[in-house]
């Protein structure tokens, strides 16, 4: 079959534009569990107390299982596969989010992704059952992980999981200047709550999402060495600092011993699948050059404004590491199989391709790939910002035995599909969806949640 994007797409497409008749939900949910999962239908994962049509409906939709507050922890834990490997993955429905579960599942992982939607939206999980046909091992609960009453009953709720994938955040530079306190309480507050719930439930390993931005003014190449926390310009930046700091802090600590931590510092994330289904949806302006650039190629953003072009590089533009989206899946889920194998401790990788491309060359490259001009203009220097910042990833690739293997083309091929594909990103299907389930129990916290969202920035950061 082949998709919009002239992608070749699996098998199971074809099989989810089957229409259903949703008004008997139990019984059309239980068929998308056969048309979707490997395993048979449990039925009690459709039906049995506690379960409602609107529930059955969601599924019929999405294909992964959605847990409500309602659900009995047994009509749950039927719906688990207890011989494969349980994952946790707050803020799993976010951008580098849904390509980790899409990896995770892939490669067998039952994964529960907990996100409170402030920006993303579920037809990126939904779409990750589609392309992995494995939507009978993922299952969502929209939650916020700084609500610690929710969080403890959802972790009494669901099985023990092997591990927790930490990527729920807060992320827009600019904005974290004008909400330093909400920053702080989301990120740090969240994760520090987070980890004390896990520690009740039994769950000890914990991947966390760091930032290059930890390495503040240190010059490139930074290794995982270089020093942290001098010269951070922003709360977001400090935010992820600081956790670091915590989480150094607890593997020292009598209880932290029995954890294995692992801190990932991700350069500059980039790409979408290769189906061209999944990608980055950013929520008002994009504080990143390249969703950026994607907007103005697409016809969404009038022009480009670099900020900067007599910094000592090559061509005067700023230098940033940039990595596939698909190659930084792959390293958390490498993480994880190193965990295992190296038990309890605090590792720490940069997770980067090890070199840089300046603005220019990104801007030109996604123009070759595109056959599209990208207008800009030259701003003035942005403070905070440094001339270059690039990994050394070599620790990554000797003890992960991860590297990043997709080049600058892929990379802007495959955004490039994916923004062809979604001129507006995922917005039309999640309003379509959203209406299917109005009226629904969390409608309340999501006009909450779409508050947050709308306060997502103005300002552009194209760092
Ligand atoms: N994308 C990047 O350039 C980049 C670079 C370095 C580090 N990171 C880190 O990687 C992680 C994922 O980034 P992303 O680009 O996928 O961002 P994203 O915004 O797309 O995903 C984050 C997800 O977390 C959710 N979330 C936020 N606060 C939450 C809370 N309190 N409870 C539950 N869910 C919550 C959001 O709704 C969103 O779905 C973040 O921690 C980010 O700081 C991202």
């Amino acid at each position: 079959m082949i998709g919009a994007s002239g992608a070749v797409l699996p098998k199971v497409m074809e099989l989810s534009s089957v229409a259903v008749n949703v008004a008997v939900g139990t019984v059309v949910a239980a068929m998308c569990g056969l048309v979707l999962s490997s395993r048979p239908p449990k039925p009690s994962s459709y039906g049995g107390e506690g379960s409602q049509s609107e529930l059955a409906i969601c599924e019929a939709e999405t294909h992964f299982h959605m847990i409500s507050s309602s659900d009995s922890t047994r009509d749950v834990a039927l719906r688990y596969d207890a011989s494969k490997v349980h994952v946790l993955v707050t803020g799993g429905a976010g951008y580098l989010g849904t390509h980790t579960c899409l990896e995770l599942l892939r490669h067998g992982y039952e994964v529960t992704v907990i996100d409170n939607l402030a920006n993303s939206k579920l037809e990126g999980l939904r779409r990750v059952a589609k392309l992995t046909g494995k939507g009978g091992c993922l299952h969502f609960k929209r939650m916020d992980v700084t609500d610690v009453t929710e969080l403890s009953a959802f972790l009494k709720m669901i099985p023990e999981c092997s591990a927790c994938y930490h990527l729920a955040a807060l992320k827009a530079v600019g904005e974290s200047c004008q909400m330093p306190l909400e920053y702080y309480d989301n990120n740090v507050g969240g994760t520090v709550r987070l980890l004390l719930e896990l520690h009740q439930h039994n769950c000890r390993r914990f991947i966390f999402s760091s930032s290059a931005t930890v390495y503040g003014t240190s010059p490139a190449p930074v290794t995982e060495e270089s020093p942290v926390g001098v010269g951070i310009s922003n709360p977001y930046g400090k935010s992820k600092f600081i956790i670091e700091e915590v989480l150094r802090d607890f593997s020292n600590s009598k209880m932290g011993k029995e954890w294995a931590i692992m801190i990932l510092r991700y350069f500059n994330p980039v790409g979408a699948h290769e189906s061209g289904m999944i990608g980055e949806d950013p929520a008002g302006v994009p504080n990143n050059l390249m969703p950026y650039v994607l907007q103005v190629a697409i016809g969404r953003r009038k022009e480009l404004t670099i900020f900067g072009d007599d910094y000592p590089t090559p061509d005067g533009t700023g230098v940033r590491d940039y990595i596939h989206v698909m190659d930084l899946a792959e390293g958390h889920r490498m993480s994880l199989e190193y965990m295992d194998q190296k038990g309890g401790g605090l590792y720490t990788f940069n997770l980067g391709s090890g070199r840089g491309f300046s603005v220019l060359e990104m801007v030109e490259s996604l123009q070759k790939v595109s056959g599209v001009p990208i207008p800009y203009q030259v701003g003035s220097r942005r403070p905070g910002d440094l001339a270059e910042v690039y990994a050394d990833a070599t620790a990554a690739q000797r003890e992960l035995g991860w590297k990043a293997s997709r080049g600058l083309e892929t990379m802007c091929r495959d955004m490039w599909r994916w923004q062809q594909g979604n001129p507006q990103g995922f917005n039309g299907e999640d309003e379509q969806a959203d209406a299917k389930r109005s009226g629904s129990r969390d409608s309340e916290r999501l006009s909450g949640i779409g508050l947050v969202r709308r306060m997502s920035l103005a300002a552009v950061f194209v760092r």
